[in-house]
């Protein structure tokens, strides 16, 4: 079977390297892709803001499955788009899609149903959310509404700090805004939980978590992210039961009641306080790197895992997992997440030794010529299974460092809290 990958990151060339292990597929095409997938897949340079071009190439090449990675074409629609088509593709629709895509559409559903997250209020008014921040406590968190690419959270130290951002909401920094959210600062541990759906069966997708700060010690400003750990040092049975029933099952609910059902995978972003689980947000989609750092744990086949669910037969399968502990690092252009130059050579990338249980997935790379260039912010992901996260950690620095790239940085410190304190 033949099948088509929409994105370029590093998740993209961990899905696309899975799938490329599975004997049933004969073919994987990547939209747009990178310089990783261009080993493993075609790259098609194709606008994906133009869904027609995208459909007529599928048609065309008679792809029997789409993946979507990222959060934007889902958001946009792509996959009521493609389904009108009749093309199998795995992914949420797009009134599902507003969990991610507008941050006070999953917190009313948050307020219905009782859901544990901050403390909240939805503000249409700069004047309003001016006036109500002078009698607040500190830290304070702002947020724009829709897609920022992670970059429309402020959390905020003190009152100047929290007119400055709602000021650069409402003035249109992260696209055109009729209202934001301010939201009560919770002080816990970050925890990425990930299920799987079919719309009517809900699974879980393994635990991970996930360094956003740019700096050790997670300081500095936030990122897409660093690099991430697998499991979660946080997870256990009493905190999973309660993330299901707390969470997961009444957002599936509220969903329902809407006329609509959630297909796909879905990230559930969550503040861990005192082993109490509290939503901080949804994505649509899997983590990025969290995915790079799950995937290579997958026992099962995950193409199966896609089919079952476009085929509601996800309640036939299982998913297992090897017992083994995954982490990741993140290779960044110098710069980020602020400017970085572009186009920087990266040599001896074909001469790092990877033992069997390393990964090298690129994110923000291209091939001209044979050689590789930098292209983003986040350019490789090093990851390696171990039996404990040290051992791969440590696998992992010593890969980046016989790569020797003068054009990077990286954190060394990733899973510092399960592995040195
Ligand atoms: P979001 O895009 O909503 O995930 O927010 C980006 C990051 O801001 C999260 O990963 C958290 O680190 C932080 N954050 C968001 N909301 C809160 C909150 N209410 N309390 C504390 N930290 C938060
Ligand atoms: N690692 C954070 C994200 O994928 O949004």
């Amino acid at each position: 079977m033949k099948v088509g990958i929409i994105g370029s990151g590093g998740r993209e060339h961990a899905i696309c390297h899975t799938l490329n292990n599975t004997k049933k597929i004969t073919q994987i095409y990547c939209f747009p892709g990178n310089a990783g997938t261009a080993k493993i897949a075609e790259n098609v340079p194709i606008n994906l803001e133009n869904f027609n071009d995208l459909k007529d190439f599928i048609i065309l090449k008679k792809i029997d499955l789409i993946i979507v990675g990222p959060e934007k074409p889902l958001v946009d629609g792509i996959v009521d788009f493609l389904e009108a088509y009749n093309i199998k593709v795995f992914g949420p629709n797009k009134l599902a899609s507003q969990l991610e895509g507008s941050k006070i559409f999953t917190k009313n559903i948050c307020k219905k149903y009782n859901i544990p997250t901050a403390k909240f209020g939805i503000f249409e008014d700069i004047d309003d959310a001016t006036k109500f921040i002078i009698k607040t406590k500190y830290p304070l968190v702002v947020k724009a509404d829709g897609l920022a690419s992670g970059k429309g959270v402020y959390i905020c130290e003190n009152h100047e700090e929290a007119k400055l951002a709602i000021k650069e909401i409402f003035e249109g920094k992260f696209g055109k805004s009729k209202n934001l959210l301010i939201e009560e600062f919770l002080n816990g541990e970050e925890m990425s939980y990930f299920i799987i759906s079919d719309g009517k069966t809900v699974k879980k997708f393994d635990t991970a978590q996930d360094h956003k700060r740019v700096l050790e010690n997670d300081k500095g400003k936030n990122t897409g992210g660093m690099g991430a750990y697998s499991p979660s040092r946080l997870i256990n049975d009493e905190l999973d039961k309660k993330i299901i029933t707390k969470i997961i099952e009444p957002t599936i609910k509220g969903l329902k009641e809407i006329g609509t059902n959630y297909k796909g995978f879905l990230y559930v972003g969550l503040m861990i306080v005192d082993n109490e689980p509290y939503l901080i947000e949804y994505n649509v989609r899997m983590g990025d790197p969290e995915c790079q750092t799950i995937l290579p744990k997958l026992k099962s086949n995950l193409v199966d895992i896609f089919l079952s669910c476009c085929n509601e037969k996800l309640d036939e399968i299982e998913i297992e997992w090897h017992d083994k502990k995954s982490l990741c690092v993140v290779l960044c252009s110098k710069g980020y997440p602020d400017e970085f130059k572009k186009n920087v050579l990266i040599k001896n990338l074909d001469k790092v030794n990877f033992d069997e249980n390393e990964y090298c997935y690129h994110a923000g790379t291209t091939k001209t010529k044979d050689q590789i260039y930098s292209t983003g912010g986040r350019v490789l992901n090093f990851v390696c299974t171990s039996e404990s996260f040290s051992d791969a950690r440590k696998k992992v620095v010593d890969s980046i460092k016989s790569l020797d790239w003068d054009g990077g940085f990286y954190r060394k410190d990733i899973g510092y809290k399960v592995i040195d304190e």
